[in-house]
């Protein structure tokens, strides 16, 4: 299926991710719908494409049937990103679990009545919780470690069910790790990278949870979006269930020296302190099944994408020099 001529639906469209994808989906001359409640997105997200006649932003909730169902007339193609995240799930789990859930729930009765041409669901590599065997199929079991995990697990499920039960054709994509700009660093959302460059380019060395031998499989912003689309427009994928990473792991103690590299802070020795609960030791992403789907050739390796991150945030820093005050240290306690 080709996305030219359908009318697509972003929820979580003003996020990290979810933004990125409005842009490309634009620049591809498609209309877009976002549809997104502003907890941890925001309109300066899409400054870029704001006043584009191709974009309609609508502010809305999706644990509201009634918007879900609104916002989903005439649309062909949902991309499905709105949802709280995996620390969020640790101070505050039952609302994580009612946007995650119950939300994903929502938004798949409202693409069922709008008949969709294609609902892609964006899960979490999170579901995998501990795995044993390494890369991550997936047909590795999922046994998650948090509410997040287990949530978006849960609109995994529902997700599959609306493809079973009622022919809605369907698609999950569990991302691994993502960085870019607009990545977040305050509260609960924010992630290693952001937090690590803002940290260094306040003279600050990076706060490392645990001894700094766990790992992560990184993937830039750009590279996810657009394999996203690819994979919406893959019949093959129908009804199915696809990884999706860069496909090379590093670990986190290596990552602080990069970032401390290209941050022209090599002086600056990371710090270490107790693991954060529920973390997740390993993730290192196969990805077989992508590549034999659809043509996967991620395009930016992480240095290169650290270094256009680090534009991003040395802005951002520049702009706010007290950005630090809202990055907590334990953010999962926020
Ligand atoms: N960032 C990553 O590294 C990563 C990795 C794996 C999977 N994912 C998945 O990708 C998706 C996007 O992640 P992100 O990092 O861009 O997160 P994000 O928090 O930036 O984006 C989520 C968006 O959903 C919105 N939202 C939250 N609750 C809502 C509600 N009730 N109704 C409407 N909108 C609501 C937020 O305001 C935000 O704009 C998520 O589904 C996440 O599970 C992200």
């Amino acid at each position: 299926m080709n996305l030219t001529s359908q009318k697509i639906l972003v929820a979580g469209g003003a996020g990290f991710i979810g933004s990125h994808l409005v842009e490309y989906l634009i620049e591809r001359g498609l209309t877009v719908v976002v549809l997104d409640n502003f907890r941890n997105g925001s309109r300066a997200n899409l400054a870029a494409v704001a006043g584009s006649p191709q974009l309609e932003i609508i502010e809305g909730d999706i644990t509201d049937a009634a918007t879900c169902r609104r916002v989903s007339q005439d649309i062909g193609v949902v991309f499905h990103l709105a949802c709280l995240g995996v620390r969020h799930s640790l101070h505050n789990p039952l609302e994580n679990h009612q946007v995650n859930a119950l939300g994903t729930l929502h938004m798949l009765e409202a693409a069922r009545a709008a008949k969709v041409r294609r609902f892609v669901y964006v899960s979490t590599s999170e579901v995998y919780g501990r795995a044993m065997d390494f890369p991550i199929r997936e047909t590795t079991a999922t046994w998650p470690l948090t509410v997040y995990g287990g949530s978006k697990l849960a609109g995994e499920h529902y997700t599959r069910a609306y493809f079973e039960g009622f022919k809605v054709p369907t698609v999950c994509v569990r991302p691994f790790n993502n960085y870019g700009p607009r990545s977040h660093f305050a509260g609960d959302t924010g992630e290693v990278i952001p937090r690590f460059m803002l940290r260094a380019l306040s003279g600050l060395p990076p706060v490392i949870f645990g001894n700094g031998s766990y790992f992560r499989d990184f993937l830039f912003v750009r590279d996810c979006v657009e394999t996203l689309v690819k994979i919406a427009e893959c019949d093959a994928l129908v009804g199915g269930l696809v990884n999706l990473g860069y496909g090379e792991e590093t670990r986190v103690d290596e990552l602080a020296k990069l970032v401390l590299e290209i941050t022209g802070r090599v002086d600056l020795k990371p710090t270490y302190e107790a693991d954060r609960p529920a973390d997740i030791p390993r993730l290192w992403v196969d990805t077989a099944r992508l590549r034999s789907a659809i043509v996967f050739k991620p395009q930016t390796s992480l240095r290169d994408g650290l270094r256009v991150t680090l534009d991003h945030f040395r802005k951002l820093h520049q702009a706010n020099p007290r950005c630090l005050e809202q990055m907590t240290a334990r953010n999962w306690e926020v």
